[in-house]
């Protein structure tokens, strides 16, 4: 096992009500800016649970952002926090809005042009303070201190990550994910279960613990899914989806272990130039980075096949092809195709990818650092 220093600073409120329990978290006394999406709280009761539990604060609102935030739309807030002197930020909605205000919390204080902390990886030194109140379970911003950005002129999506942007708290309560339509449901269990295979499929370390722990969130989604897919109020469905997105990017899976990460930049590239799901794009491509490394990664796709899909017949390769193939099985049964053709995408859209990747410093990928652009043409070869 690698060494490894972890801390994770958020505190989780979870269950039926949590949004009520927020009120203990928020400093007396303090300025809130509350920021949301597109409307979907105003119409599954989430909004005024927010209301009335913050009664007793001066809130600001901040609505309209919108899925893979775009630069555009935060600077505005920013200049509404620095304006108003507002001293707490309260995120309310899914990954995007969770995201976008983490990039608010880190832009406010700094000097110079905020769009540097994404692009040139300039340092947070300082940020607003945030709580969450989670409606999407999938990202897992909801416990850790990454954000991923988009910037629409430039056609670029960035992440980032500072340990000041951990939400100071989250309120997890899965009867405000009743309202999700099936898509963004189906987005979250493919989002969770890629997060756990990039922290898991590379290479043994002999870190039994962390390998159980991610083939425990993994059958827990593939048990998990078809209830909620099939009765979207079913709260203990609901809540076991939830709390799996939460542990999965918490951090605790990854600690010691070589991590991936690839089929995320490849997949944040494909959202870039095509506005795809985020989920949707790693249902494409992670099938694909599973088969063009099957060599570097063949103990683990075994173990997986082994413990995960309980494939025990055939010889290596085929037990691999079928775990591939049940992978890929398990995405399309929640809805989700996994081929780019199937989203309208030929192969003449590879080298423009493949040049995003180049531009964006992303030429050295994967545990082994060994997927170059022209690895990851490959890798888009076989996602067609
Ligand atoms: O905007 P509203 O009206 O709220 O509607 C949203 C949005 O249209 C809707 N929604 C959310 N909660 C709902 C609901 N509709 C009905 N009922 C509810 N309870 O769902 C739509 C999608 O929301 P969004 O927040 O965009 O989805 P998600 O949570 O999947 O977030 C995706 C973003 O997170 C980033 C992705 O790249 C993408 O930009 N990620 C962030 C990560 C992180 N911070 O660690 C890691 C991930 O790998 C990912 O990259
Ligand atoms: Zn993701």
């Amino acid at each position: 096992m690698f060494d490894f220093t972890f801390h994770n600073p958020t505190r989780i409120l979870f269950g039926k009500g949590a949004i009520a329990r927020i009120r203990e978290y928020i400093p007396q006394g303090a300025r809130v800016l509350m920021t949301y999406g597109g409307g979907s709280i105003k119409r599954n009761g989430v909004y005024e649970q927010v209301q009335d539990a913050l009664k007793d604060w001066q809130v600001w609102e901040y609505g309209g952002i919108e899925p893979n935030p775009r630069y555009e739309t935060l600077m505005p807030a920013v200049e509404l926090v620095r304006r108003e002197g507002i001293d707490f930020l309260l995120a309310v909605g899914g990954g995007s809005v969770l995201d976008g205000t983490k990039f608010i919390a880190a832009a406010v204080p700094f000097e110079g042009e905020p769009w540097d902390i994404l692009e040139k990886r300039a340092p947070v030194h300082a940020a607003v303070p945030l709580g969450a109140v989670l409606t999407l379970p999938g990202t897992g911003s909801e416990m850790n201190g990454y954000a991923v950005i988009s910037h629409s002129a430039k056609r670029a999506k960035l992440a980032f990550g500072s340990p000041l942007v951990y939400p100071r708290f989250s309120a997890l309560d899965p009867e405000t994910t009743f309202s999700l339509p099936p898509r963004q449901t189906a987005n979250g269990i493919v989002d969770t279960f890629v997060h756990v295979m990039e922290q898991y499929l590379t290479y043994p370390v002999d870190a039994p613990l962390q390998d159980r722990m991610a083939e425990a969130i993994l059958l827990t989604l593939i048990e998990q899914a078809p209830r909620v897919m099939q009765n979207p109020t079913d709260y203990d469905a609901r809540a076991n989806i939830m709390w799996c997105a939460t542990v999965a990017l918490c951090g605790i899976v990854g600690v010691g272990v070589p991590q991936d990460w690839a089929t995320h930049a490849i997949g944040h590239e494909i959202t870039a130039l095509y506005d795809i799901d985020h989920a949707r794009t790693l249902a494409i491509v992670l099938p694909a980075v599973m088969q063009a490394k099957r060599e570097a990664k063949r103990a683990k796709i075994l173990q997986y096949a082994e413990r995960v899909w309980d494939i025990r017949e055939g010889d290596e390769e085929a037990r691999i092809d079928a775990a591939i193939q049940r992978t890929r099985e398990f995405f399309e049964s929640v809805g989700i195709p996994t081929r780019l053709s199937a989203y309208g995408i030929g192969r003449e859209a590879i080298p423009a990818i493949v040049s995003q990747l180049r531009e964006h410093g992303m030429t050295a990928l994967g545990e082994h650092g060994d997927i170059t652009p022209e690895v990851a043409g490959s890798i888009l070869e076989l996602c067609l």
